[in-house]
């Protein structure tokens, strides 16, 4: 996708009222922000508004509110964090439109910054209803995203508003499509793409479409118990998606007509139950016991796909090798993301859990590039319609 964005830096925006998108979907435990990254991500993008003497409105969705007001999805948390992060009180409004609203952004000072409540609480947001944008642009001049997690959402704070104000690409949306372009038009060969993740639903699309632009998939987490199992090997318990098993047959004929490499484990760490005390033992993949099920990518999986790896040009992770938030089945994840982390590809980890590891493990320096998109980085690679983008393409 070749797409050159109008950038903030071009914008003059002293004094002017800014409402900015960001991605402030974070993971929250007990009412705290569990994880900031993306919300650090977005401080670039802040500072420079404020030094600049922008008046800021900032904006995001929380979770799937479906329309309603959630008491536990409110931004309160974010706020918080914010503050803390920026040195300065955030104050959050009790709602994103409205005669509070307006008033709020009236009455700020040139450098100042109010954080809006989760826009999902409308219906209006997700349905991209033009009244419900209209009433969002309202009390604004400019209109700027910095969301990249949600650019794959035709949704009104993300498509709908920035076509009734001067709009414009934050910083870290500019990067990332700037780093998922190049990958896209031009990536460094051999282009590997290693999945993981538990559902192999959400994972098979991306499959599909990315077979005929990359070199080979790596497969780990729940995602390879379906591949194996399609393969007819004897998986014992472990999730295996029955309904998807005939078109993860089709795609691994493709690939071998095609030529694309799809590496699976070749043992795996199973255990009977999915606890943190389980008992687990490491058995090849394709001799799982009845009753046990694949939980992790087993040691000679982990040196297999690294040898892949290391002769990788480009690389995207999304998804960790197993149950990595339960100690027993951290272990494929934490290993996989090391050698990735120390491999001379250009590497690129897909948001989400994948990130919250690397993140966790203190590797981020390793990769080339974390990207604050799950979904959003996936859409974009695969090539889908990014409806937020459309709207901040330069002319
Ligand atoms: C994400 O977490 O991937 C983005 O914030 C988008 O959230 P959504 O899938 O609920 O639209």
């Amino acid at each position: 996708m070749d797409m050159k964005l109008r950038s903030i830096s071009e914008a003059d925006v002293r004094g002017k009222r800014v409402l900015l998108r960001a991605d402030f979907n974070v993971p929250l435990k007990d009412g705290q922000v569990a994880d900031d990254f993306r919300i650090r991500a977005a401080l670039p993008t802040i500072r420079w508004l404020l030094e600049h003497g922008a008046r800021v409105g900032a904006c995001s969705h929380l979770g799937r509110p479906k329309g309603k007001r959630v008491e536990e999805l409110r931004l309160a948390p974010v706020a918080k964090r914010l503050s803390q992060l920026l040195g300065r009180e955030v104050p959050q409004l009790s709602d994103c439109i409205g005669d509070e609203v307006k008033k709020a952004i009236e009455g700020l000072s040139e450098g100042e910054i109010v954080l809006l409540e989760n826009v999902r609480f409308h219906p209006g947001e997700e349905e991209n209803d033009p009244d419900f944008a209209r009433k969002l642009a309202a009390p604004f001049d400019l209109y700027v995203n910095d969301a990249f997690g949600t650019a794959h959402r035709a949704h009104a704070s993300t498509e709908g508003v920035a076509r009734l104000l001067p709009a414009y690409a934050g910083f870290l949306l500019a990067r990332e499509v700037e780093v998922l372009s190049g990958i896209t038009e031009n990536p460094r060969r051999p282009y590997y793409v290693l999945v993981g993740g538990k559902k192999a639903k959400d994972k098979l699309g991306v499959l599909t479409d990315l077979l005929p632009k990359v070199d080979g998939f790596l497969i780990g987490g729940g995602v390879a118990f379906t591949f194996l199992s399609a393969q007819g090997k004897d998986v014992g318990s472990s999730i295996v998606d029955e309904e998807l098993v005939p078109t993860v047959r089709e795609l691994m004929t493709e690939a071998k007509a095609q030529g694309t490499e799809i590496w699976l484990p070749v043992d795996v760490v199973v255990a009977r139950e999915l606890s943190q005390a389980a008992e687990t033992k490491v058995v090849p993949a394709d001799a799982i016991p009845e009753g046990w099920m694949g939980l992790d990518i087993g040691p000679e999986t982990v040196q297999a796909f690294t040898r892949v790896l290391k002769e990788a040009g480009t690389v995207v992770w999304a998804g960790p090798m197993g149950a990595f938030e339960y100690a027993p089945f951290s272990k494929g994840t934490e290993d996989i993301a090391k050698a990735l982390s120390e491999s001379q590809a250009f590497t690129v980890v897909g948001g989400g859990e994948t990130g919250e590891a690397v993140v966790k493990l203190g590797l981020e320096k390793g990769f080339s590039h974390l990207s604050t998109g799950g979904g959003a980085t996936l859409a974009f690679l695969r090539g889908k319609p990014m409806p937020a983008l459309e709207p901040l393409r330069a002319e």
